[in-house]
């Protein structure tokens, strides 16, 4: 079954699918600000979080899915210095940005390769990965059940996919405060901020129809995956989910 991301309901993929390119091919270029506004200016504390958690050594190949214009990939590459990472996203134009991060000496030496993917059919061979990382993917395709279980095939036995994404706060009067900020006010300061207020409003809507941490770790069990743990951050506006694929 697939969904439309912006409400959870049963829905052709290509509504989703055409919806996401057409926001991230238009905010490409101003896409870091928008980050910067979406993730309320906490996007830096959670990215560190998630390297906090991610086991990645120097000997690994790290594949980063929906990567953007590559903030996950570089910090993977400065954090952990892997031996190679495969950076990977839907839309061309964002890897664009991140190419030309990457021609500035964003990933200090690592190296890093870039392909368009989708990662509800991943183009790489089984068990080729020791590590996949995901910061705000999943949310935005419409066949999770599917991209879950494409990374969990890709993943060498024992490997570990680490996903950051916005999520639930587990606390009644946080969430309601956080459930206003969704659907009145990030469409408003976000669009003034970076003149796209659409895209802003599908954040919202994605956000709220989202499972919450128990309800993505199940999805990621029932794709395969054990030992699933995750993170709250922010009082769990965001969480880092780490989950396993068996030895
Ligand atoms: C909010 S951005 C996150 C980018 C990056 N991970 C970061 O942390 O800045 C979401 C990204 O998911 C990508 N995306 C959406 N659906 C996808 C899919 N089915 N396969 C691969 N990437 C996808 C979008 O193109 C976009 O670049």
């Amino acid at each position: 079954m697939t969904i439309d991301t912006a409400t959870g309901e049963e829905a052709p993929a290509e509504i989703s699918s055409e919806r996401v390119k057409d926001i991230f091919s238009h905010i490409a270029k101003k896409y870091e600000r928008f980050n910067a506004v979406s993730s309320f200016g906490a996007y830096r504390a959670w990215l560190d979080g998630m390297m906090r958690q991610a086991p990645i050594g120097p000997d690994d190949d790290v594949l980063d899915i929906a990567g953007g214009t590559g903030d996950v990939t570089f910090a993977v590459a400065r954090a952990k210095k892997p031996r190679h990472i495969q950076c990977t996203d839907l839309v061309p134009e964002m890897l664009d940005v991140a190419r030309a991060h990457m021609a500035a000496g964003a990933s200090r030496g690592v190296p890093v390769d870039f392909e368009v993917v989708d990662a509800q059919d991943i183009p790489y061979a089984d068990a080729s990965y020791d590590v996949v990382t995901m910061a705000y993917g999943i949310r935005n395709m419409p066949d999770r059940p599917r991209a879950l279980a494409e990374m969990h095939r890709v993943l060498k036995p024992g490997g570990a996919l680490v996903c950051l994404e916005f999520s639930t706060p587990p606390n009644r009067a946080w969430r309601s405060l956080y459930g206003v900020y969704l659907k009145h006010l990030i469409p408003l300061w976000g669009g003034l901020i970076t003149g796209d207020r659409d895209g802003f409003v599908y954040l919202g809507k994605s956000i709220r129809a989202f499972p919450d941490q128990a309800g993505l770790a199940a999805l990621m069990y029932r794709a395969g995956f054990v030992d699933v743990t995750w993170k709250n951050y922010t009082g769990g506006i965001a969480a880092v989910h780490v989950a396993k694929k068996p030895e």
